[in-house]
């Protein structure tokens, strides 16, 4: 079967060396895919959104048989519902689900309706209410733009003053634009924090092996929040809690859903904080999370298509997910500048092909291939993070080294990635 994986990031990448793994899966398309995925197979040049109509005909035309999408701002469009009911058939949430994305404040109230244990929160659209909202915080505060701002609209504040300025330029559209037109005002909480990733079909769900993931751009958990600078699983703080957080959040979200007549069929993506209360819910995705897909798709052992097939069809329960023992992590390698302004067009030199050697996949993200008049091809940066250098140990401190090795050895001006991924994990990571 023709399988077209959407999205240009380390995520989609790691989907697509996967599926192309797959004994159903005759052929994989990118759409756009990046300097790395050339391997893999041919890539659509065209942006799915610009005509939604005229992108779904194409894949009717070309028999893809499976979409995969891999970010959420097409699933917060509704491409995900157009394909279904153009019948093709599509791994991803359609546009009602997407919302537990696309918008905290939305997010916060559906937790609060259905008693699903989160931090306490206000909503804030208008200036004028902001700094008596913000009194009825006494410890620290976390401002965040309601809309999609690529993981980065989040701000852990240290004191009133701080947030106060943080959600006033969001409000008046400086900060995020249109996403920052609503505020959410947020508790600070403390504690461990953990990615849990699940395959969702209506009430049914799978959890995926636990991830870590490391949001905050410094060695220590310092500085801005980042979209991932690197991930290993499985990541063992959570296994006693299993129990707990399917009865305190994933069925009373899954069975809010479903009241809600919302409908679930894709990835759920929960970003808890480990308290000393008890797990709580920072967030959620509807999408594979990135970098943490890329250390689960070197472990995942079960065909992804079969569990893509099982969502559609409702009997998810019927599947197993099998995974390698062994740990995998992933080291991001970012541009100089990221999550701010960062350059782009910078030659890449040293061992960036996508085979996986000595047990290690470097997935590209922001790359893409510049040819030259003469015809010559050169690999250069073309995003914030560039690659996911992603290696499989027989413990962590194995795959760690492993990735290590390999991501000094690419090089170009101003890269550079995380010293401490996978280190010292269970410290606090609002420390
Ligand atoms: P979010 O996109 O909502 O998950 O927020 C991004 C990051 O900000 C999270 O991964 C946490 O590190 C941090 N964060 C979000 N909400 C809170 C909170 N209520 N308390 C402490 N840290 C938070
Ligand atoms: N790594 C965080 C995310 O995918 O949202």
């Amino acid at each position: 079967m023709k399988t077209l994986v959407i999205g240009s990031g380390g995520r989609e990448h790691a989907l697509a060396w996967r599926l192309a793994r797959s004994p159903r899966v005759t052929e994989v398309v990118l759409c756009p895919g990046n300097g790395g995925t050339h391997g893999i197979g041919p890539r659509w040049l065209i942006d799915p959104l610009a005509d939604i109509d005229l992108f779904c005909d194409r894949v009717l035309a070309e028999g893809i048989g499976r979409v995969v999408i891999g970010p959420e701002a097409p699933l917060v469009a509704g491409l995900a519902d157009r394909l279904r009911e153009r019948g093709v058939p599509t791994f991803g949430v359609g546009a009602s689900a997407a919302r537990l994305e696309g918008s905290k404040a939305f997010t916060k109230e559906f937790l609060a309706r259905h008693r699903i244990p989160t931090a306490e929160f206000r909503v804030v659209s208008d200036a004028a209410e902001l700094s008596s909202a913000l009194e009825t915080f006494s410890g620290g505060v976390v401002v965040k733009a309601d809309g999609l701002a690529a993981g980065k609209g989040v701000i852990v504040c240290e004191d009133l003053g701080e947030a106060e300025a943080a959600a006033q330029a969001m409000l008046d559209g400086t900060s995020f634009g249109e996403a920052g037109r609503v505020v959410v005002l947020e508790e600070r909480l403390r504690g461990i924090e953990v990615s849990m990733l699940a395959f969702v079909s209506g009430t049914q769900f799978r959890w995926l092996e636990p991830a870590q993931d490391y949001k905050p751009l410094e060695e220590g958990n310092r500085g801005p929040n980042t979209g991932g600078m690197g991930a290993f699983s499985p990541a063992g703080t959570v296994a006693a809690l299993r129990s707990t957080i399917d009865e305190q959040i994933m069925r009373p979200t899954l069975e809010g859903l479903a009241a809600e007549e919302i409908p679930f069929q894709g990835l759920l993506y929960v970003g808890l904080m480990l308290t000393e209360k008890g797990p709580q819910v920072l967030e959620f995705n509807c999408r594979f999370g990135d970098p943490e897909t890329q250390p689960l798709m070197l472990r995942l052992q079960t065909d992804l298509m079969d569990v893509f097939d099982a969502i559609d069809a409702g009997r998810l329960d019927q599947i197993d997910l099998t995974w390698d023992p062994r740990t995998a992590l992933c080291l991001v390698v970012a541009s100089g500048g990221y999550p701010s302004s960062y350059p782009t067009g910078l030659p890449i030199r040293g061992p960036v092909t996508s085979a996986l050697e000595d047990d290690v996949q470097v997935f590209h993200a922001g790359t893409r291939i510049e040819e030259s008049a003469s015809g010559a091809e050169t690999l250069v940066t073309a995003g914030g993070r560039v690659f996911g250098v992603t290696a499989l140990g027989s413990d962590l401190a194995d795959a760690r080294r492993r990735a290590y090795a390999r991501a000094k050895e690419i090089q170009f001006e101003g890269g550079f990635f995380r010293p401490d991924i996978g280190r010292s994990h269970e410290t606090e990571t609002t420390a």
